[in-house]
């Protein structure tokens, strides 16, 4: 019996399995509008056999985009967009579709990935960025300006304000971008966050706003709607967040009324490393799920079956998320319930697919 394939509950959603694709950005929207590009990545994920899809990150205001190319939900034509492509991904597989809200602090104005990932330069449409302090990414990154309680305010809005347009969209799933050094992140690091004001300082100060942040979206995500956030298990520096941090914030989370925690790491700074061995979140997420008494999820390095297997059956996390080799192979659910000995749902037009296409006697 394969726990991977067993199923769980996220307040009121019912997931058939563990699996769940990790979020990750396309870099392809139209100033914040999903596109055919979205419609054909997603329904490509919604029959590979992961019981949730989690959507890229998907900003809640213009300028907490991380690029010109990345999703947001800070305006109708975003929400008409995202419901269209939303639609027709449904209806391409049996998956439940969650979606990353997100701001990226810092890390905006940004080029894409195969544009060199580096802050934007003069001449291609940059913007000002800010940051829990003025402190830049790295070398050749934009200085930030400090976030005012102004901006909290505002930033706030626009989370709830997304929140309620992914409802009304009809996401199954709500998570949180509070990692990958973006915006509350940010705050959350002694690295980054060196304000003097009652948001700097003690652990309790940093968590402050991006505490904020999760109550005011819980208050308008109701209660059956599963509400969580991606937080970090370590910032891999001395002077950062550690996964005794982790354990705290998942608390604290927890304490707001969010029901999963995600532990993914690193980000923090240009020049961190995050280490590139297999699951290496998994021993921070398996403390949280034990300290912090929340459910987990966990990502990173997560490749094999087998390794996913033993991630959940052994009790380390509830969930395992996977980035990298769904790109790899979008039917990668399928391939791991075949390893496994487990079922899969397959939509019946790919029916013939199936186990029986594997057996000695198979037959077109
Ligand atoms: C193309 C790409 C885009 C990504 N975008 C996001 C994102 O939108 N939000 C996020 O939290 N992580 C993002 N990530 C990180 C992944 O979700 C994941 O945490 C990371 O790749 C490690 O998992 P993996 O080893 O299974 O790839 C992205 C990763 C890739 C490869």
């Amino acid at each position: 019996m394969s726990t991977l394939f067993s199923p769980i509950k996220l307040a009121g959603l019912a997931l058939e399995n563990r699996i769940v694709v990790s979020p990750m950005c396309q870099y392809s929207a139209d100033d914040g509008c999903a596109n055919d590009w979205h419609l054909t990545h997603l329904g490509m994920l919604a029959h590979s056999g992961a019981s949730l899809v989690v959507v890229e990150a998907t900003h809640v205001e213009r300028h907490g985009r991380i690029t010109h190319g990345c999703l947001g939900l800070y305006n109708d034509d975003n929400e008409a967009a995202l419901a269209r492509v939303m639609l027709s991904a449904r209806r391409a597989g049996n998956a439940k579709f969650g979606i990353q809200l997100a701001h990226a602090g810092r890390k905006a104005s940004a080029a894409r990935p195969w544009e060199g990932a580096q802050a934007l330069k003069a001449g291609a449409d940059p913007w000002p960025t800010m940051a829990a302090s003025a402190i830049p990414f790295g070398d050749g990154w934009h200085t930030p300006r400090e976030v005012t309680e102004a901006d909290m305010e505002r930033v706030r809005a626009a989370f709830v304000s997304a929140a309620q347009r992914a409802l009304r969209i009809g996401f199954d799933a709500i998570e949180l971008h509070m990692a990958h050094g973006y915006l509350m992140h940010g705050f959350m690091s002694p690295v980054s966050n060196k304000r003097s004001d009652q948001c700097g300082g003690a652990f309790e100060n940093r968590m402050r706003f991006p505490l904020s942040v999760a109550r005011a979206v819980r208050a308008v995500v109701p209660k059956y709607v599963p509400l969580g956030a991606r937080i970090t298990g370590s910032d891999w520096r001395p002077d950062g967040l550690t996964p005794d941090d982790a354990v705290a914030i998942a608390k604290a989370l927890n304490g707001e009324g969010l029901d999963f925690i995600c532990i993914s790491s690193g980000g923090i700074t240009a020049d961190t490393r995050t280490p590139t061995t297999p699951g290496y979140n998994v021993p921070i997420a398996a403390r949280v799920r034990k300290e912090a008494g929340v459910l987990t999820r966990t990502v990173g390095l997560i490749v094999k079956p087998e390794q996913a297997e033993n991630i959940v059956a052994s009790g380390e996390a509830d969930q395992i998320s996977i980035a990298r080799a769904f790109l790899d192979d979008p039917h990668w659910g399928w391939h791991a319930a075949k390893a496994l000995g487990a079922e899969v749902a397959r939509p019946v037009q790919y029916a013939r697919s199936g186990p029986k296409l594997w057996a000695p006697a198979a037959k077109a």
